[in-house]
């Protein structure tokens, strides 16, 4: 009789896993007609974040930015590139349009965890010594010429109210960075400051969002490219608008007649997005509750914590890893996207990829093949979700543009250059994604609509942006 109650009891219990697996799959749903208006949701909130400051949700960034690469940029550039959890330093050698860039190298620093919490002077002190390093390893015929300044593109991927092209200040963290007394000060003016204690000459160029990087960089390589995407630890897009599109934009048309937005997507809100109640908690027990929605949705930062949340509740209620929840579980943000990647992308046939992670990082052992299976789904559902919301923010982009339908005739390539980790390590998402925008645009868009990996173009990008906008004119040599 033991035997048998145990029986009923734990099928009662997977019948309740069950349910809550259902009901997520339920509450995550994506089908086309909802992406549809999540698209069309997107395109409003462009108007309205153009026609004045603080319209939308969609702060729709003026870049400064109204002349991208052409390919005849020169010279030695520096560019530094902050955004996630590491940064990057890099050197730029620009040989113009026969040579391109015939030179490049990089370094990457992790930010120690304590720098993102802690005060403006300690993180930008160290990122400055760190670049400080880095360009003490200059060869000598990387010197620029006697007399002459170095000069660096800053790709800073956080929202900043740009004032100029090479200043700007910060209206807010996001991606888990809380440095307080950074927000309204204008970050060159904190590099710079950094710079100087560090004792090195350089300066600030550039300021660019990686977005506005990635589309500079993705441009350089083809002049197709109309808009960039990133897809990593946060995510963002940028594109190319037309000034006369842009009411509050009441500066000197340019004379490309061109600036490109930063979109500060992620902050992107709208009742047509499927939201469950592990985002509600996860968006409360945040460092910024209420913000980045679309970002916590869809980004590399919060994928994996969104199935922690689930299994979480899965062992609460459904005791599926036994009567008590493993501690392990209990801790936010354990579970990093990666792992939730690894597992999601098991084949072996009996799961041993789950095994090994359920494990290592949560501490649980003596799995069920059909627990594991779960949790798989869970994965699934979860970047699924992600994937197919980030191609309705794109399909909303290209609406903007009137790239979205094929006319009879059109000649215009429309190129998206898209980066990030999520894109470039997480297949099934990017799977996934690549799909949804046939499914939304129809595949004979794809005669005209390309999606392009644009490699590590944000640095790139950024050290492009300070060659065109450098304090010295080039001169052919004779
Ligand atoms: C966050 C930042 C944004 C950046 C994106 C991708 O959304 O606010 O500026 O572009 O992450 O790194």
């Amino acid at each position: 009789a033991l035997v048998v109650r145990h029986r009923i009891k734990s099928s009662g219990k997977w019948a309740r896993a069950l349910s809550i697996l259902t009901e997520l799959e339920e509450k995550c749903g994506t089908p086309s007609s909802k992406l549809k208006q999540v698209a069309d949701a997107m395109t409003v909130e462009m108007h309205a974040g153009l026609a004045s400051e603080g319209g939308s949700k969609l702060k729709m960034i003026i870049s400064y930015v109204d002349n991208l690469p052409t390919g005849d940029e020169k010279g030695l550039f520096y560019a530094l590139d902050l955004g996630g959890t590491n940064f990057r330093v890099l050197r730029v050698h620009l040989g113009g349009k026969e040579s391109r860039v015939v030179k490049q190298e990089f370094e990457e620093v992790s930010i120690p965890p304590h720098l993102m919490t802690g005060s403006s002077d300690e993180l930008f002190d160290y990122i400055a010594s760190a670049l400080a390093k880095f360009v003490a390893t200059e060869s000598d015929s990387q010197h620029v010429s006697p007399g002459r300044q170095r000069e660096l593109g800053f790709t800073f991927s956080f929202p900043v109210r740009q004032t100029s092209i090479s200043s700007g200040t910060l209206i807010k963290w996001t991606k888990g960075f809380s440095v307080e007394d950074t927000v309204g000060q204008d970050v060159v003016g904190e590099l710079t400051k950094a710079i100087e204690r560090a004792g090195l000459d350089m300066r600030v160029a550039a300021l660019v969002n990686d977005t506005v990087g990635t589309l500079a960089g993705g441009r350089y390589n083809n002049p197709d490219v109309a808009a960039a995407v990133i897809l990593g630890t946060g995510t963002n897009a940028a594109y190319v608008e037309r000034a006369h599109a842009i009411p509050k934009w009441h500066g000197l048309l340019p004379k490309s007649g061109e600036m490109v937005i930063n979109m500060e997507w992620g902050n992107f809100r709208s009742s047509h997005l499927p939201l469950t109640e592990y985002d509600q908690a996860l968006d409360a027990g945040s460092l910024n509750p209420g913000e980045q929605i679309f970002e916590k949705m869809i980004s590399g930062m919060y994928l994996g914590e969104i199935v922690r949340r689930v299994l979480c509740k899965m062992a609460e209620e459904a005791a599926i890893f036994g009567d008590t929840v493993p501690p392990k579980l209990k801790i936010p943000f354990i579970l990093r996207t990666p792992h939730a990647s690894a597992m999601h992308h098991d084949t072996s046939p009996d799961l041993k990829v789950v095994a090994t992670k359920l494990k290592d990082i949560l501490e649980i052992s003596n799995t069920s093949l059909k627990l594991r299976k779960l949790i798989v789904e869970v994965c699934d559902i979860v970047a699924t979700r992600g994937a197919r919301l980030s191609a309705a923010g794109i399909v909303g982009i290209l609406k903007k543009l009137g790239r979205d339908t094929v006319k009879d005739g059109e000649k215009q390539k429309s190129v998206v250059a898209l980066d990030g980790g999520l894109y470039e390590h997480y297949t099934k998402f990017r799977t996934c994604m690549e799909n949804t925008l046939w499914e939304l645009l129809g595949e004979e868009a794809s005669e005209n609509i390309a999606v392009e990996h644009s490699m590590d173009g944000s640095g790139i990008g950024a050290a492009l942006l300070a060659a065109s906008h450098s304090q010295y004119i080039e001169v052919e040599e004779p």
